[in-house]
């Protein structure tokens, strides 16, 4: 993605997720304000600049006086939108792999598509089942991602105002217990392919989260420096967006 050099110092938050979750939607949001717009299937990245709504305060200006002229501009940061399409993930991935002042990663869900046998449950576990593997690998990628210490991700429910969405609570559960099954198939894959045969060191490193446990955590990440909330909210629809504990979440990053 080209930035021009006023914005490549601007602290970024990235939006990914499985198409159709609502990330360009959430995006047209927060560049407005007001209202998301309508969309099409994200086929390129996009970067815009945001500004933290009026009331809230980035964690980096907690300290500073209310008359701080920093203070009264608003926080600013870039949010890096994706296509969720599986033909196109390479463009959120590349910007985990290579980030550019990355401050946290937001993985949108669509929580009415998560209910036990629905295909969506099982195309976002595995999504995000990548995402946290190539966070937990940081370590072993290029000197940007290396020098990613800590990485907080927010799994944010969107959807919320369908009476089919599932509650957070749910929705965390449910996520758990996917990737604990693409963890075990991954891994029989490996072996099947004779990829991971005699080299106990190359199956550890694919392995998501804590080796030898039945059931994957988001809280087995925090050993690699990764912590993962899930919280529930809704970009469009009802009564109006509810995204205000996203906006919390992405300020205490800032
Ligand atoms: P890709 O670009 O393909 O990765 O998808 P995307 O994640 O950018 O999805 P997009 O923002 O285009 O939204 C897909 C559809 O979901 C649109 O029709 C949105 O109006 C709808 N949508 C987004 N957020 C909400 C929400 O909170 N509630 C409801 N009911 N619909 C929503
Ligand atoms: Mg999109």
């Amino acid at each position: 993605v080209f930035r021009s050099s006023g914005l490549i110092t601007l602290p970024s938050i990235l939006l990914i997720g499985p198409s159709g979750s609502g990330k360009t939607s959430l995006l047209t949001l927060f560049e407005r304000g007001t209202k998301a717009a309508a969309t099409h299937i994200s086929q390129t990245p996009i970067a815009v600049e945001c500004s933290l709504p009026v009331g809230s305060v980035a964690n980096s200006d907690r300290y500073r006086s209310e008359n701080d002229p920093t203070n009264q501009a608003h926080k600013k940061f870039l949010l890096v939108d994706t296509p969720g399409h599986g033909k196109l993930r390479h463009h959120a991935l590349e910007n985990i792999t290579n980030p550019q002042n990355l401050k946290g990663l937001i993985f949108l869900v669509d929580a009415a598509t998560l209910s036990a046998g629905d295909e969506g449950l099982r195309q976002t576990a595995d999504y995000l089942h990548d995402v946290l593997l190539l966070l937990q690998k940081r370590a072993t990628g290029s000197k940007a991602a290396k020098a990613l210490k800590e990485i907080p991700v927010l799994i944010a429910a969107n959807k919320m105002d369908l009476f089919t969405a599932l509650p957070a609570a749910l929705v965390k559960s449910s996520l758990e217990a996917e990737i604990s099954k693409v963890r075990t198939s991954r891994s029989k894959g490996l072996l099947d392919s004779g990829i991971g045969m005699g080299d106990a060191e190359d199956e550890k490193d694919d392995w998501l989260g804590e080796m030898g446990s039945i059931n994957f955590k988001f809280s087995q990440m925090e050993e690699f420096d990764v912590s993962v909330e899930v919280v529930g909210g809704n970009v469009a629809g009802g009564e109006g967006p509810t995204v205000d504990k996203w906006w919390k979440w992405i300020s205490e990053r800032l």
